[in-house]
Protein backbone atom coordinates (compact mmCIF):
# COMPACT_ATOMS: atom_id res chain seq x y z
CA UNK A 1 0.00 0.00 0.00
CA UNK A 2 3.07 1.91 -0.24
CA UNK A 3 3.48 5.06 -2.38
CA UNK A 4 7.32 5.15 -2.71
CA UNK A 5 9.26 7.23 -5.87
CA UNK A 6 11.04 4.84 -8.22
CA UNK A 7 14.27 6.21 -9.17
CA UNK A 8 12.63 7.38 -12.08
CA UNK A 9 10.78 9.84 -9.89
CA UNK A 10 7.43 7.70 -10.99
CA UNK A 11 5.46 7.00 -7.77
CA UNK A 12 5.29 3.33 -7.78
CA UNK A 13 1.86 1.89 -5.58
CA UNK A 14 1.58 -1.82 -4.91
CA UNK A 15 -1.87 -1.85 -4.61
CA UNK A 16 -4.12 -4.45 -6.26
CA UNK A 17 -6.97 -2.68 -8.04
CA UNK A 18 -8.50 -6.28 -8.29
CA UNK A 19 -9.07 -7.60 -4.99
CA UNK A 20 -12.39 -7.93 -3.49
CA UNK A 21 -11.63 -4.62 -1.60
CA UNK A 22 -10.59 -2.43 -3.85
CA UNK A 23 -13.43 -3.75 -6.62
CA UNK A 24 -16.32 -2.54 -3.93
CA UNK A 25 -14.49 0.99 -2.96
CA UNK A 26 -11.83 1.95 -5.61
CA UNK A 27 -12.81 5.82 -4.58
CA UNK A 28 -10.24 6.67 -1.51
CA UNK A 29 -7.62 4.61 -3.69
CA UNK A 30 -8.33 6.67 -6.89
CA UNK A 31 -7.79 9.94 -4.80
CA UNK A 32 -4.12 8.40 -3.65
CA UNK A 33 -2.74 7.50 -7.02
CA UNK A 34 -4.16 11.60 -8.05
CA UNK A 35 -2.18 12.68 -5.53
CA UNK A 36 0.69 11.22 -5.96
CA UNK A 37 1.23 12.19 -9.68
CA UNK A 38 0.10 12.39 -13.22
CA UNK A 39 1.46 8.64 -13.72
CA UNK A 40 2.06 5.99 -10.95
CA UNK A 41 3.26 2.60 -11.75
CA UNK A 42 1.14 -0.26 -10.53
CA UNK A 43 3.84 -2.72 -9.62
CA UNK A 44 1.50 -5.16 -9.07
CA UNK A 45 -0.38 -5.31 -12.72
CA UNK A 46 2.78 -4.33 -14.50
CA UNK A 47 0.84 -1.26 -16.01
CA UNK A 48 1.30 3.31 -15.49
CA UNK A 49 -1.65 4.28 -14.17
CA UNK A 50 -3.34 7.82 -15.29
CA UNK A 51 -5.80 8.69 -12.88
CA UNK A 52 -6.35 12.73 -13.31
CA UNK A 53 -9.33 13.41 -15.48
CA UNK A 54 -6.95 15.55 -18.01
CA UNK A 55 -4.78 13.16 -18.50
CA UNK A 56 -7.05 10.26 -19.09
CA UNK A 57 -9.17 12.45 -21.45
CA UNK A 58 -5.90 13.62 -23.70
CA UNK A 59 -4.71 10.09 -23.71
CA UNK A 60 -8.30 8.84 -24.95
CA UNK A 61 -8.13 11.62 -27.86
CA UNK A 62 -4.83 10.54 -29.10
CA UNK A 63 -4.94 7.07 -30.10
CA UNK A 64 -1.64 7.39 -32.60
CA UNK A 65 0.42 7.75 -29.32
CA UNK A 66 -1.98 5.61 -26.88
CA UNK A 67 -2.47 2.58 -29.46
CA UNK A 68 -5.75 0.33 -28.74
CA UNK A 69 -4.13 -2.72 -30.70
CA UNK A 70 -2.13 -4.68 -28.69
CA UNK A 71 -5.66 -4.54 -26.46
CA UNK A 72 -6.76 -2.81 -23.83
CA UNK A 73 -6.76 -4.95 -21.05
CA UNK A 74 -4.59 -6.04 -18.55
CA UNK A 75 -3.25 -9.81 -18.57
CA UNK A 76 -0.36 -10.04 -21.63
CA UNK A 77 -1.75 -13.57 -22.78
CA UNK A 78 -5.23 -12.42 -23.22
CA UNK A 79 -4.42 -8.90 -24.80
CA UNK A 80 -2.76 -11.28 -27.44
CA UNK A 81 -5.79 -13.42 -28.00
CA UNK A 82 -7.76 -10.30 -28.64
CA UNK A 83 -5.98 -8.15 -30.77
CA UNK A 84 -7.82 -7.55 -33.83
CA UNK A 85 -11.37 -7.29 -32.38
CA UNK A 86 -12.89 -3.68 -32.25
CA UNK A 87 -12.15 -2.56 -29.01
CA UNK A 88 -8.85 -3.66 -29.50
CA UNK A 89 -7.50 -2.10 -32.83
CA UNK A 90 -6.62 1.43 -34.41
CA UNK A 91 -7.21 3.05 -37.50
CA UNK A 92 -7.70 1.72 -40.15
CA UNK A 93 -8.54 -0.95 -39.36
CA UNK A 94 -10.57 0.27 -36.54
CA UNK A 95 -12.73 2.58 -38.58
CA UNK A 96 -13.56 -0.48 -40.66
CA UNK A 97 -14.95 -2.93 -38.31
CA UNK A 98 -16.16 0.09 -36.50
CA UNK A 99 -18.27 1.30 -39.32
CA UNK A 100 -19.96 -2.15 -39.50
CA UNK A 101 -20.21 -2.88 -36.13
CA UNK A 102 -21.72 0.49 -35.06
CA UNK A 103 -24.64 0.63 -38.08
CA UNK A 104 -27.42 -0.77 -36.17
CA UNK A 105 -25.93 1.15 -33.17
CA UNK A 106 -26.24 4.89 -34.70
CA UNK A 107 -29.17 7.25 -33.23
CA UNK A 108 -31.18 7.39 -36.41
CA UNK A 109 -31.41 3.90 -36.05
CA UNK A 110 -31.86 3.91 -31.61
CA UNK A 111 -35.02 6.02 -32.89
CA UNK A 112 -36.49 3.23 -34.71
CA UNK A 113 -36.88 1.25 -31.64
CA UNK A 114 -37.62 4.07 -29.46
CA UNK A 115 -41.31 3.09 -29.31
CA UNK A 116 -41.01 -0.80 -28.39
CA UNK A 117 -38.73 0.61 -25.93
CA UNK A 118 -41.10 3.26 -24.01
CA UNK A 119 -43.57 0.60 -24.06
CA UNK A 120 -41.36 -1.88 -22.88
CA UNK A 121 -40.33 0.15 -19.70
CA UNK A 122 -43.63 1.25 -19.05
CA UNK A 123 -44.39 -2.31 -18.96
CA UNK A 124 -42.20 -3.28 -16.17
CA UNK A 125 -42.19 -0.13 -13.97
CA UNK A 126 -45.57 -0.02 -14.00
CA UNK A 127 -45.45 -4.06 -12.88
CA UNK A 128 -42.92 -3.41 -10.32
CA UNK A 129 -44.05 0.11 -8.93
CA UNK A 130 -47.59 -1.67 -8.37
CA UNK A 131 -45.90 -4.73 -6.69
CA UNK A 132 -44.38 -2.13 -4.57
CA UNK A 133 -41.49 -3.60 -3.72
CA UNK A 134 -38.56 -5.16 -5.97
CA UNK A 135 -34.91 -5.99 -6.81
CA UNK A 136 -33.88 -2.87 -9.05
CA UNK A 137 -30.81 -4.54 -10.81
CA UNK A 138 -32.64 -8.18 -11.62
CA UNK A 139 -35.68 -6.98 -12.45
CA UNK A 140 -36.06 -3.46 -13.50
CA UNK A 141 -32.18 -2.79 -14.66
CA UNK A 142 -32.07 -6.62 -16.29
CA UNK A 143 -35.32 -6.25 -17.49
CA UNK A 144 -34.35 -3.78 -21.19
CA UNK A 145 -31.15 -5.18 -22.05
CA UNK A 146 -32.37 -9.10 -21.53
CA UNK A 147 -35.71 -8.81 -23.49
CA UNK A 148 -35.26 -6.08 -26.27
CA UNK A 149 -30.91 -5.58 -26.55
CA UNK A 150 -30.54 -9.22 -26.61
CA UNK A 151 -33.16 -10.19 -29.20
CA UNK A 152 -31.59 -7.16 -31.20
CA UNK A 153 -27.85 -8.58 -30.94
CA UNK A 154 -29.69 -11.92 -32.29
CA UNK A 155 -28.11 -15.05 -31.16
CA UNK A 156 -31.08 -16.93 -31.07
CA UNK A 157 -33.49 -18.13 -28.52
CA UNK A 158 -31.57 -21.27 -26.76
CA UNK A 159 -28.32 -19.15 -26.56
CA UNK A 160 -29.67 -15.69 -25.16
CA UNK A 161 -29.85 -16.62 -21.56
CA UNK A 162 -26.07 -17.38 -21.58
CA UNK A 163 -25.32 -13.66 -22.38
CA UNK A 164 -24.79 -12.30 -18.78
CA UNK A 165 -22.75 -15.42 -17.71
CA UNK A 166 -20.47 -15.39 -20.92
CA UNK A 167 -20.17 -11.43 -20.73
CA UNK A 168 -19.61 -11.51 -16.98
CA UNK A 169 -17.17 -14.14 -17.56
CA UNK A 170 -15.19 -11.79 -20.38
CA UNK A 171 -15.15 -9.25 -18.41
CA UNK A 172 -13.52 -10.79 -15.38
CA UNK A 173 -10.70 -11.87 -17.84
CA UNK A 174 -10.11 -8.08 -18.62
CA UNK A 175 -8.05 -7.81 -14.89
CA UNK A 176 -5.11 -9.83 -13.95
CA UNK A 177 -5.00 -13.74 -13.68
CA UNK A 178 -6.63 -13.82 -9.65
CA UNK A 179 -9.31 -16.11 -9.00
CA UNK A 180 -12.05 -14.64 -10.83
CA UNK A 181 -9.82 -14.53 -14.05
CA UNK A 182 -9.07 -18.34 -13.35
CA UNK A 183 -12.80 -19.61 -13.03
CA UNK A 184 -14.03 -17.19 -15.75
CA UNK A 185 -11.47 -18.58 -18.53
CA UNK A 186 -13.76 -22.07 -19.18
CA UNK A 187 -16.76 -20.03 -19.70
CA UNK A 188 -14.55 -17.51 -21.97
CA UNK A 189 -13.53 -20.16 -24.17
CA UNK A 190 -16.84 -21.49 -24.21
CA UNK A 191 -18.37 -18.50 -25.57
CA UNK A 192 -15.29 -18.26 -27.99
CA UNK A 193 -16.43 -22.02 -29.61
CA UNK A 194 -19.77 -20.72 -29.33
CA UNK A 195 -19.24 -17.97 -31.46
CA UNK A 196 -17.26 -20.13 -34.31
CA UNK A 197 -19.50 -22.85 -34.40
CA UNK A 198 -22.82 -21.97 -33.55
CA UNK A 199 -23.24 -17.63 -34.04
CA UNK A 200 -23.00 -18.41 -37.11
CA UNK A 201 -25.83 -17.90 -40.68
CA UNK A 202 -28.43 -20.35 -40.21
CA UNK A 203 -28.01 -20.49 -37.01
CA UNK A 204 -28.85 -16.97 -35.72
CA UNK A 205 -31.44 -14.54 -35.88
CA UNK A 206 -32.20 -13.06 -39.20
CA UNK A 207 -31.08 -9.75 -39.66
CA UNK A 208 -29.99 -9.26 -36.45
CA UNK A 209 -27.24 -7.59 -35.50
CA UNK A 210 -24.57 -10.58 -35.30
CA UNK A 211 -26.51 -11.66 -38.43
CA UNK A 212 -25.56 -8.33 -40.32
CA UNK A 213 -21.95 -8.26 -39.43
CA UNK A 214 -21.74 -11.12 -42.13
CA UNK A 215 -23.85 -9.79 -44.16
CA UNK A 216 -21.63 -7.04 -44.86
CA UNK A 217 -18.82 -9.77 -44.77
CA UNK A 218 -20.88 -10.45 -47.82
CA UNK A 219 -20.44 -7.43 -49.43
CA UNK A 220 -17.06 -7.71 -48.99
CA UNK A 221 -16.85 -4.99 -46.25
CA UNK A 222 -15.33 -7.49 -44.00
CA UNK A 223 -13.16 -10.07 -43.56
CA UNK A 224 -15.15 -12.97 -42.68
CA UNK A 225 -12.94 -14.55 -39.78
CA UNK A 226 -13.36 -11.13 -38.24
CA UNK A 227 -17.09 -12.08 -37.94
CA UNK A 228 -16.72 -14.78 -34.96
CA UNK A 229 -14.31 -12.53 -32.58
CA UNK A 230 -16.89 -9.76 -33.34
CA UNK A 231 -19.58 -11.30 -31.76
CA UNK A 232 -17.46 -10.13 -28.31
CA UNK A 233 -18.22 -6.44 -29.26
CA UNK A 234 -21.61 -7.32 -29.05
CA UNK A 235 -21.88 -9.43 -26.08
CA UNK A 236 -19.57 -8.15 -24.03
CA UNK A 237 -20.76 -4.19 -23.35
CA UNK A 238 -24.44 -4.35 -24.32
CA UNK A 239 -25.85 -5.73 -21.17
CA UNK A 240 -24.20 -5.74 -17.65
CA UNK A 241 -22.33 -2.20 -18.29
CA UNK A 242 -26.02 -1.18 -19.03
CA UNK A 243 -27.66 -3.01 -16.26
CA UNK A 244 -25.33 -1.41 -13.45
CA UNK A 245 -25.56 2.01 -14.62
CA UNK A 246 -29.05 1.75 -14.45
CA UNK A 247 -29.04 0.02 -10.66
CA UNK A 248 -26.44 2.43 -10.08
CA UNK A 249 -28.98 5.28 -10.56
CA UNK A 250 -31.58 3.88 -8.22
CA UNK A 251 -29.52 3.65 -5.53
CA UNK A 252 -27.60 7.13 -6.04
CA UNK A 253 -31.27 8.85 -5.97
CA UNK A 254 -33.01 6.81 -3.50
CA UNK A 255 -29.80 8.28 -1.06
CA UNK A 256 -30.02 11.66 -2.83
CA UNK A 257 -34.51 12.52 -2.80
CA UNK A 258 -33.39 16.04 -3.16
CA UNK A 259 -32.17 15.16 -6.40
CA UNK A 260 -35.36 12.86 -7.48
CA UNK A 261 -37.41 15.53 -7.01
CA UNK A 262 -35.51 17.81 -9.68
CA UNK A 263 -35.98 15.51 -11.77
CA UNK A 264 -39.80 14.26 -11.30
CA UNK A 265 -40.29 18.33 -11.29
CA UNK A 266 -38.61 18.41 -14.59
CA UNK A 267 -37.98 15.79 -17.23
CA UNK A 268 -34.77 17.87 -18.61
CA UNK A 269 -33.24 17.17 -15.83
CA UNK A 270 -33.19 13.41 -17.11
CA UNK A 271 -29.91 13.72 -19.63
CA UNK A 272 -28.20 15.11 -16.91
CA UNK A 273 -28.89 12.32 -14.05
CA UNK A 274 -27.68 9.92 -16.33
CA UNK A 275 -24.31 11.65 -16.87
CA UNK A 276 -23.97 12.59 -13.15
CA UNK A 277 -24.77 8.81 -12.60
CA UNK A 278 -22.21 7.40 -14.70
CA UNK A 279 -19.82 10.30 -13.73
CA UNK A 280 -19.97 9.12 -9.73
CA UNK A 281 -20.00 5.49 -10.28
CA UNK A 282 -19.04 4.48 -13.45
CA UNK A 283 -19.16 0.70 -14.52
CA UNK A 284 -16.32 0.45 -16.32
CA UNK A 285 -13.44 1.25 -13.72
CA UNK A 286 -10.44 1.18 -16.51
CA UNK A 287 -8.82 0.17 -20.18
CA UNK A 288 -4.86 0.12 -21.08
CA UNK A 289 -3.35 1.27 -23.79
CA UNK A 290 0.57 0.81 -25.40
CA UNK A 291 2.48 4.15 -25.96
CA UNK A 292 3.74 3.67 -29.76
CA UNK A 293 6.25 5.87 -29.20
CA UNK A 294 8.39 7.68 -26.14
CA UNK A 295 5.80 10.12 -24.37
CA UNK A 296 5.77 12.66 -22.02
CA UNK A 297 2.41 12.91 -19.31
CA UNK A 298 2.27 15.97 -17.93
CA UNK A 299 5.89 16.08 -17.54
CA UNK A 300 6.54 12.54 -16.65
CA UNK A 301 8.42 10.66 -19.64
CA UNK A 302 7.38 7.33 -20.27
CA UNK A 303 9.05 5.06 -22.79
CA UNK A 304 7.79 3.67 -25.78
CA UNK A 305 6.15 0.15 -25.23
CA UNK A 306 4.76 1.01 -21.60
CA UNK A 307 1.12 -0.13 -21.12
CA UNK A 308 -0.97 2.38 -19.34
CA UNK A 309 -4.06 2.18 -17.59
CA UNK A 310 -6.87 5.28 -18.35
CA UNK A 311 -8.93 4.94 -14.79
CA UNK A 312 -11.98 6.12 -15.93
CA UNK A 313 -13.39 5.92 -12.51
CA UNK A 314 -10.92 8.12 -10.99
CA UNK A 315 -10.82 10.58 -13.38
CA UNK A 316 -14.65 10.96 -13.55
CA UNK A 317 -14.03 11.83 -9.51
CA UNK A 318 -10.86 14.41 -9.98
CA UNK A 319 -11.62 17.22 -7.94
CA UNK A 320 -9.28 18.88 -10.51
CA UNK A 321 -12.05 19.06 -12.93
CA UNK A 322 -15.26 18.49 -10.97
CA UNK A 323 -15.44 20.46 -7.14
CA UNK A 324 -16.36 18.25 -4.67
CA UNK A 325 -16.83 15.05 -6.99
CA UNK A 326 -18.12 12.79 -4.25
CA UNK A 327 -21.66 14.63 -4.39
CA UNK A 328 -24.12 13.59 -6.39
CA UNK A 329 -25.60 16.33 -8.04
CA UNK A 330 -27.47 16.44 -11.44
CA UNK A 331 -27.15 20.31 -11.94
CA UNK A 332 -23.87 19.66 -12.54
CA UNK A 333 -24.65 18.43 -16.00
CA UNK A 334 -21.45 17.08 -16.84
CA UNK A 335 -21.73 15.81 -20.30
CA UNK A 336 -17.94 15.73 -20.26
CA UNK A 337 -18.07 12.89 -18.21
CA UNK A 338 -15.52 10.15 -18.87
CA UNK A 339 -17.74 6.81 -18.49
CA UNK A 340 -17.93 6.15 -22.21
CA UNK A 341 -14.74 6.38 -22.92
CA UNK A 342 -13.92 10.15 -25.87
CA UNK A 343 -11.93 9.69 -29.28
CA UNK A 344 -12.03 6.92 -31.03
CA UNK A 345 -13.01 4.02 -29.28
CA UNK A 346 -16.16 6.01 -27.45
CA UNK A 347 -18.71 3.36 -26.51
CA UNK A 348 -20.73 2.79 -29.77
CA UNK A 349 -23.45 1.84 -27.65
CA UNK A 350 -24.05 5.16 -25.79
CA UNK A 351 -27.08 6.37 -27.27
CA UNK A 352 -28.55 2.97 -26.81
CA UNK A 353 -27.99 2.57 -23.32
CA UNK A 354 -29.01 6.27 -22.72
CA UNK A 355 -32.28 5.20 -24.19
CA UNK A 356 -32.83 2.10 -21.96
CA UNK A 357 -31.74 4.65 -19.23
CA UNK A 358 -34.06 7.70 -19.95
CA UNK A 359 -37.26 5.64 -20.38
CA UNK A 360 -36.69 4.31 -17.25
CA UNK A 361 -36.19 7.46 -15.40
CA UNK A 362 -39.08 8.60 -17.01
CA UNK A 363 -41.74 5.69 -16.47
CA UNK A 364 -40.36 5.68 -12.59
CA UNK A 365 -40.59 9.31 -12.03
CA UNK A 366 -44.47 9.51 -13.34
CA UNK A 367 -44.86 7.03 -10.46
CA UNK A 368 -42.77 6.69 -7.98
CA UNK A 369 -41.85 9.37 -5.04
CA UNK A 370 -39.09 8.07 -3.11
CA UNK A 371 -36.67 4.80 -3.51
CA UNK A 372 -35.83 3.03 -0.23
CA UNK A 373 -33.32 0.83 -0.18
CA UNK A 374 -33.78 -2.45 2.09
CA UNK A 375 -30.64 -4.67 1.03
CA UNK A 376 -27.55 -4.66 -1.05
CA UNK A 377 -24.95 -6.62 -2.95
CA UNK A 378 -21.77 -4.96 -4.87
CA UNK A 379 -21.00 -6.96 -8.08
CA UNK A 380 -17.15 -8.82 -7.82
CA UNK A 381 -16.12 -8.50 -11.27
CA UNK A 382 -12.82 -7.77 -12.59
CA UNK A 383 -13.80 -5.10 -15.38
CA UNK A 384 -17.14 -4.18 -13.97
CA UNK A 385 -18.22 -2.17 -10.63
CA UNK A 386 -21.64 -1.63 -9.21
CA UNK A 387 -24.47 -3.44 -7.14
CA UNK A 388 -25.08 -6.89 -7.97
CA UNK A 389 -28.48 -6.77 -6.04
CA UNK A 390 -30.26 -4.02 -4.36
CA UNK A 391 -33.57 -4.25 -3.10
CA UNK A 392 -35.76 -1.16 -3.04
CA UNK A 393 -39.56 0.00 -1.53
CA UNK A 394 -40.89 2.59 -3.42
CA UNK A 395 -43.28 4.93 -2.46
CA UNK A 396 -45.69 6.48 -4.70
CA UNK A 397 -48.22 9.36 -4.57
C1 LIG B 1 -23.87 2.57 -19.49
C2 LIG B 1 -23.50 1.66 -20.34
C3 LIG B 1 -22.14 1.59 -20.98
C4 LIG B 1 -20.92 2.02 -20.54
C5 LIG B 1 -20.58 2.68 -19.22
C6 LIG B 1 -19.95 1.71 -21.58
C7 LIG B 1 -18.60 2.03 -21.52
C8 LIG B 1 -17.73 1.96 -22.59
C9 LIG B 1 -16.40 2.50 -22.62
C10 LIG B 1 -15.68 3.15 -21.45
C11 LIG B 1 -15.88 2.28 -23.85
C12 LIG B 1 -14.54 2.80 -24.37
C13 LIG B 1 -13.52 1.75 -24.59
C14 LIG B 1 -12.12 2.32 -24.73
O1 LIG B 1 -11.87 3.47 -24.37
O2 LIG B 1 -11.25 1.57 -25.19
C15 LIG B 1 -16.88 1.57 -24.61
C16 LIG B 1 -16.73 1.12 -25.90
C17 LIG B 1 -17.63 0.27 -26.51
N1 LIG B 1 -18.93 0.00 -26.12
FE1 LIG B 1 -19.80 0.65 -24.43
N2 LIG B 1 -20.61 1.10 -22.61
C18 LIG B 1 -21.94 1.01 -22.30
C19 LIG B 1 -22.95 0.48 -23.09
C20 LIG B 1 -22.75 -0.17 -24.29
C21 LIG B 1 -23.78 -0.81 -25.05
C22 LIG B 1 -25.26 -0.86 -24.69
C23 LIG B 1 -23.17 -1.35 -26.12
C24 LIG B 1 -23.92 -2.08 -27.21
C25 LIG B 1 -23.87 -2.75 -28.03
C26 LIG B 1 -21.75 -1.02 -26.07
C27 LIG B 1 -20.77 -1.37 -26.99
C28 LIG B 1 -19.49 -0.87 -27.02
C29 LIG B 1 -18.51 -1.21 -28.04
C30 LIG B 1 -18.70 -2.16 -29.19
C31 LIG B 1 -17.35 -0.48 -27.74
C32 LIG B 1 -16.03 -0.48 -28.50
C33 LIG B 1 -16.00 0.71 -29.42
C34 LIG B 1 -14.68 0.86 -30.13
O3 LIG B 1 -13.69 0.23 -29.73
O4 LIG B 1 -14.64 1.62 -31.11
N3 LIG B 1 -21.54 -0.31 -24.93
N4 LIG B 1 -18.02 1.42 -23.84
Amino acid sequence: MSVTPAATDIPVDDIDLFSDEARIDPYPIYRRLRDAGPVVHLSRQGTFALSRYDDVRTALMDWETFSSARSVFVDPEINKQLEGITLCSDPPEHSTLRGVLGRPLRQDRMREIADRMDAAAEQVVTELVGRGHFDAATELAEHLPMTLVSELVGLGETHRGRMLEWAAAIWDVQGPVNDRFTAAMPLVEEFLAFAATEAVPGKITPGGWADQLYQASDRGELPREKCPVMMLDYVTPSLDTTILAITNTIALFAAHPDQWDLLRADRSWVPHAINESLRIESPVAQFTRVLTHDHEVDGVALPAGTRVALLYGSANRDERKYPDPERFDITRRPSDQLAFGRGEHVCIGMHLARMEMGALLNHLADRVARFEVTASRPLLNNGLRGLEHLAVRVHTG
